[in-house]
């Protein structure tokens, strides 16, 4: 969602925010908008609607190179998409960017009434209080500290004040904080990808902390004014991964590079030859292994549908565990009871997103152990589980999330494959799944490249359709419903998906010659009930596309045949083909394919 980026040093800081507000564009975000103070002291505010390009055209006509200013994307949440509610905001000393949201900004607005407010946003009441403190002889630092005790919500936020003009306030509840820490330079950013190029050198900041950071670097402190001692950490990544690297859409890129993603995922982790599994993460002593009895695994939208995958074959490799899988938007506000010997898993590729975060946080008030299933190093579901295993895949920086739902499935099932030694787990069928993820790697990479160009003219064949369903069973269930979100997600074309069993129980009733289906067929003892349902839509008009693994007759509108050593894991073949689809359909509808329309990267709003 909303993208901040910060900066104080010899650069000009104009094209540092610019550059970093670019690298923050993939979050989604409807307008745009940088201050900076210029080195007679004068501010500037530039801000726009619609692409960064936009702003980047208003910034033209007026360049300026001063070393200190605050940059952001903004995602709305309170009043429209318009310049005006667009950050920064500037009310009387204080200029500010604010993710998150201030839950009793109407009763502070009230309070504020001398303000003569511009905007429909919370964050511009925000900005008055602290302005309101700002008064007396008192910093900056305790005027915003004292802003922060009285605000309720959540926030990210980087200040500056023409009266204290080298340098930047920036204080987190909520919503993430990176202080990148270079050589005279400090950048900071909601995201660590802006630091990238920069500096490896960073604090995290922690909710409830702020931190006054100038071009020496930064000190940190509580929200009473107590100075702390802050970890300094490494950055992870480099500036080529959050590149296109030669495709045209970052999501190509994404599902292109799977092979190598997931390899990255693998590595170190599971010995084929011993047939074994191992994570180094989830911090759980062997009695604790021995104890769990329960798992359940938290995730919202492609996370969930990762987890809902990896509890068919977990369930199946540790026999003796019962596994719920949970919609964390819906999770978070029941009347839960978890058993003392379950662990749950918190699936996040962002480790950003606030039903999770709030998911997470429930958990461990019943006592319960949680571990990340995280794809963001650093990120706050990463730092508040108790234990976890990062799924390595890299930057995602397409909406769309292809790469990071193939190394989240992998993950658990090596958590299962790794929890299966400690309980009288399916020993067959541990060394058959620990082989086939040693070869899924160059498997998924073949898969890819066979069937590009047959994918692609599918695509074009199907891309004028307004409705589809998606239809599986068993293992291939899971991987409708994410088909049918990529689907809608990038070409927004209807798109449901059903468990195959489910067709005669409703949504039959929608098929005729306007639908398509995509049916995700796996050569397994369910083969002929797939096939079952298959022959139903066809009898009632349907349009019928089948993936599959099989070489059995099939009788379709149009078959994709996948010829793979990999059985038991086939599923997770037949979705790279399903995320190649809907990006070819979306492109072919002229889409904006890495930002679809009303979509972020991280919801970190409820
Ligand atoms: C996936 O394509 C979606 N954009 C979305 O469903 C996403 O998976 C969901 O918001 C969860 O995000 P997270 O993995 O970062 O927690």
């Amino acid at each position: 969602m909303c993208g901040i980026v910060g900066y104080v040093g010899k650069r000009t800081a104009q094209n540092v925010l610019l550059n970093g507000l670019k690298r923050l564009e993939y979050r989604g975000y409807d307008s745009a908008g940088i201050a900076t103070l210029d080195d007679n002291n004068r501010p500037h505010i530039a801000r726009s609607i619609g692409k960064i390009a936009e702003l980047e055209n208003v910034l033209l006509t007026k360049p300026h190179d001063g070393h200190l200013g605050i940059g952001h994307t903004r995602w709305a949440t309170h009043g429209g998409v318009t310049v005006t509610n667009a950050h920064p905001h500037h009310v009387g000393n204080i200029y500010l960017v604010h993710n998150g949201i201030i839950e009793n900004y109407k009763e502070l607005k009230e309070k504020l009434s001398k303000y003569n407010f511009q905007s429909d946003t919370d964050t511009e009441v925000f900005a008055a209080l602290i302005d309101s403190n700002y008064k007396d002889g008192i910093s900056l630092k305790d005027a915003v500290a004292k802003a922060a005790k009285q605000v309720r919500g959540t926030y990210g936020i980087a200040v500056f004040s023409p009266n204290e003009p080298n340098t930047l306030i920036v204080a987190r509840l909520g919503s993430p904080l990176i202080i990148g820490l270079g050589q005279n330079e400090t950048i900071i950013a909601s995201d660590a990808s802006a630091l990238l190029g920069y500096t490896r050198e960073a604090i995290y900041l922690n909710d409830g902390e702020l931190a006054v950071c100038t071009d020496k670097g930064a000190e940190v402190f509580n929200l009473n004014l107590k100075h702390l001692n802050a970890n300094h950490e490494t950055i992870d990544g480099n500036v080529e991964q959050i590149q296109k690297g030669g495709y045209q859409h970052f999501l190509l890129k994404e599902i292109m590079e799977q092979a190598t993603t997931l390899h990255n995922t693998l590595s170190g982790r599971i010995d084929p030859k011993l047939g074994k599994m191992h994570l180094g993460g989830p911090n759980l002593t062997e009695e604790e292994m021995r104890n769990i009895k329960h798992i359940v695994i938290v995730g919202c939208g492609t996370a969930y549908y990762a987890g809902l995958l990896a509890s068919y074959y977990m369930e199946q490799l540790v026999p003796d565990l019962t596994i719920e899988v949970v919609i964390a938007s819906e999770y978070r506000y029941r009347s839960f009871h978890l058993p003392k010997d379950s662990v749950a898993l918190i699936v996040s590729q962002s480790g950003e997103t606030a039903d999770t975060l709030a998911c997470l946080r429930e958990i461990k008030k019943r006592g319960i152990k949680t571990l990340g299933i995280v794809n963001v190093v650093g990120s706050t579901i990463a730092r508040e589980v108790d234990g976890g295993t990062y799924v390595h895949a890299g930057p995602e920086i397409s909406v769309a999330s292809t790469k990071a739902f193939t190394a989240q499935v992998v993950t658990m099932v090596m958590f299962a494959g790794m929890l299966a030694e400690y309980h009288s787990g399916n020993a067959e069928l541990i060394s058959k799944i620990t082989k086939e993820l040693s070869e899924l790697p160059k498997e998924i990479e073949t898969t890819l490249k066979k069937h590009h160009d047959e994918v692609k003219a599918l695509a074009k064949k199907y891309a004028k359709y307004n409705d589809a369903l998606y239809l599986g069973r068993d293992t291939a269930y899971p991987i409708a419903l994410e088909g049918a979100l990529k689907l809608k997600e990038i070409s927004y074309i209807h798109a449901e998906g059903y468990a195959s069993g489910e067709l005669k129980h409703g949504p039959i009733a929608l098929v005729d010659e306007t639908f398509f289906e995509v049916f995700s067929i796996i050569d397994n003892w369910l083969f002929d009930k797939s096939i079952g349902g298959l022959h139903e839509v066809r009898a009632r008009g349907g349009k019928t596309i089948v993936l599959t693994n099989s070489d059995a007759e099939i009788d379709a509108d149009d078959i994709i045949r996948i010829n793979s050593k990999i059985k038991i894991l086939a599923p997770l073949l037949l979705n790279t083909l399903q995320q190649l689809f809907a990006y070819y359909i979306a492109v072919d509808r002229g889409n904006d394919v890495d930002q679809p329309r009303n979509l972020a990267k991280s919801v970190t709003v409820e």
